[in-house]
This record gives structure tokens, sequence and C-alpha cells, in this order.
């Protein structure tokens, strides 16, 4: 029996939180955790899918590709035939099994590996091929229908496009991407706070609907249009919690472009406190992060090294990003630990990254 292997890695959100959806710009960058998708070719009709970390299984048949009511990762491959099955790609009977490193629920976008992997196991075994714009669209039209959530672009687009010593640069408006080498200097931390985001709980399509609302407010067809002045301007007329999330989404997208320049100069100090920020908006502005998170944040603050921190991805739990001088990787380590766990009261799980490359 010929199998085939699809892999993809995780990704990371370095700058421009919920900004995605709003075709604002984001900098992001893959990990070195992925998932692998293997699969075979059946001569029937059947579908058998394999978590192989989970220890589960299921199956059932090309005929019914109806969200299953308790395996969601089973529903996110669902979800990926459905969409292949919409573009008119002809679907055939398949054994998948899936492995992963990756942390679920951590912030590091397993949900969109695994629907890049499976793509990339079933473009091999069924000989086709889809440009990286249809890939993303179909990762995300499967979080939208099988797992209810309003999500944007951001993470097919930089799983598969992950470029290994640099920062993704993606606009969600003209759907460009720009690589932009990552100086030597600095490395990334990510922290899990300990609570596992559940993004299906409503809160961000909470807060995408608000979005919305606040363009709909503007008179603008998405907050890409808004300027900083121009949203100070109207500050008035629009009701507090509405203006709060639009400063923002469009604070983000500003610090984005700040942050850009100032990578491309290696100010790394410069693009450390844009972090900062960004997460001091999410917790005041865009009301994203819970408590673990701005203990981390703060512990970051207080360690050797620090050049910034911030919650990343969705918010309401997942992980923190942290920049730091690489050459002080060992002392802010140990500081950082030992403060975090005090403040929140266990040991924390976190890992030392450099921008990775795309499988
Ligand atoms: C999650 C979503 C992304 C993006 C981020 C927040 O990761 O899946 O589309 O909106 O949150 O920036």
């Amino acid at each position: 029996m010929n199998t085939h292997l699809g892999t993809a890695h995780g990704r990371v959100e370095v700058l421009g939180n919920h900004t995605d959806y709003n075709q604002g710009l984001v900098l992001a960058m893959g990990v070195e955790y992925a998932t692998e998708v293997v699969g075979s070719n059946r001569t029937d009709e059947r579908l058998f899918f394999k978590a192989k970390d989970l220890k589960e299984s299921w199956e059932g048949n090309l005929q019914d590709l109806s969200p299953s009511p308790d395996k969601m990762w089973a529903n996110y491959i669902l979800g990926v035939l459905r969409g292949l099955k919409d573009r008119g790609i002809p679907l055939k009977g398949i054994n998948l099994e899936v492995s992963s490193n990756l942390p679920m629920g951590a912030g590091l976008s397993s949900s969109a590996a695994l629907t890049v992997a499976t793509q990339r196991c079933l473009q091999k075994l069924w000989n086709f091929s889809l440009p990286p714009i249809e890939m993303a669209k179909i990762s995300q039209e499967s979080e939208h229908r099988y797992a209810g959530v309003k999500c944007g672009l951001l993470d097919p687009m930089t799983i598969l496009h992950a470029k290994r010593d640099h920062l993704l640069l993606l606009d969600f408006r003209s759907l460009g991407v720009e690589s932009i080498p990552f100086p030597s200097t600095a490395t990334f931390i990510i922290a899990a706070c300990g609570e596992k985001h559940a993004l299906v709980d409503g809160e961000y399509n909470e807060r995408r609907a608000s979005c919305e609302e606040a363009s709909r407010l503007l008179g603008v067809s998405s907050l890409r249009e808004v300027t900083p002045d121009r949203l100070l301007a109207s500050k008035g007329k629009l009701p507090d919690r509405i203006y709060r999330r639009a400063l923002h989404v469009v604070g983000e997208t500003d610090r984005v472009t700040s942050a850009s320049s100032l990578l491309k100069k290696g100010d790394m100090a410069g693009f450390g406190k844009l972090l900062d920020e960004s997460h001091e908006s999410s917790r005041i502005n865009f009301e994203n992060s819970i408590s673990p998170l701005d203990q981390l944040c703060e512990s970051s603050k207080k360690s050797p090294g620090h050049l910034g921190a911030r919650l990343s991805g969705g918010g309401f739990g997942g992980s923190t990003l942290h920049l730091i001088q690489a050459h002080r990787q060992t002392e802010f380590l140990a500081t950082f630990q030992k403060e975090a766990a005090r403040r929140l009261g266990h040991p924390i799980e976190f890992f030392v990254t450099r921008p990775s490359g795309s499988a």
C-alpha cells in the first residue's frame, strides 16, 4: 500500500493581534514543532482516521461529511474534505493517521497545522495541487464550519509561508507576504500560561463582531481603512467598549508597521517595546488577556535580557511570547522561571525557539 506524508509546523503570532480578520497587518513565524499526517488510499468509500497521540479513532464514509459530536480533531479533517469537495476535487476512501508534538490549546495553532498537514498529504495521495491562498481558505473554512470559530487567515497563511530565521509580514488586505530576516542577537521564549484557550467559547467571535460593529459605525469596510488619528477623532461617536476594541486593532496594525521598520534596522529594543505595548492594549482595550498571561509578561519584565512580551494568538489563555537578548538566555530563564512560578503558583512550561521554516 502506498503511503504519503504531509507535515505542517505550528505558528506564533509575533505582533498584530486580531488584525487578520480586520484586513490588517501581522508579523508571524513558524515554530519547530509540527503535525504529521500519514495517509493511504482505500478501494472503497470508507474513511478511517486515527489520532496516534490521543489513542483515538474515527470512522465513517465519503457520503457523510457531517461533524463528529465528540472528536474535534476528526472534524478538522472532515472540514478539509468538505472544502476540497466544494472545489471539485474528487474524494476517495482513505486511511489517515495523525501525530503531533505541537502542544494542543497552547496557542500555537495545532488545528491549522492539522488542516494544512492533511491537505499536503491528500495532494500527494490524489495528485493535485492548489495555490497557498486556496489551501489557507480551506483551513479557515474548516474552522468556521466544523469548530464554529470565525477566525481569520493568519494561522494557515503563516504555516504555509514560514521561513527559517525570518519573520513574515502578512498583509490581510492585499494578501501579500514579505519575509524579513530575524537577527541572531535576539531569540524567543514561548511560555504556556497553563490554561487552555477555548476560542470556541464565543469570546473570539464576540470580539470579531465588535470589530465589525466598529467598522459599521465608522462607515468603513474594515478597520484597516482607519488611521489612529481618524479613530481618535471619532471617539465620542462609538460606545466606549467598541471604541476600545477598535483602538486595539488599529493600534496593532500601526505597531506592526513600526516594528517592521525597526526589525529591518536591527533595533530589537525598540521592537520589544512594541510587544509590551501590544500586551497592555490587549489587557486594557481588547480584554482578551487573563491574569496568568499578565503575570508571565510581568515576570518577563523583571528578568535580565527581556526585550518585550505579549500574549500571542486569540487570547483568553494559551501562551505568551517573550523576545529576549540571545546572549542572556540562561540568565533570563533562571529569573523568569522562578518569578513566574512564584506568581502563578506552579512551575511553568516553556520552550526557546527561533523562527522556523515551513515543512
Ligand atoms: C487566532 C485566530 C487567528 C487570529 C488570532 C488573533 O489564532 O485563529 O485567525 O485572529 O487568533 O490574532
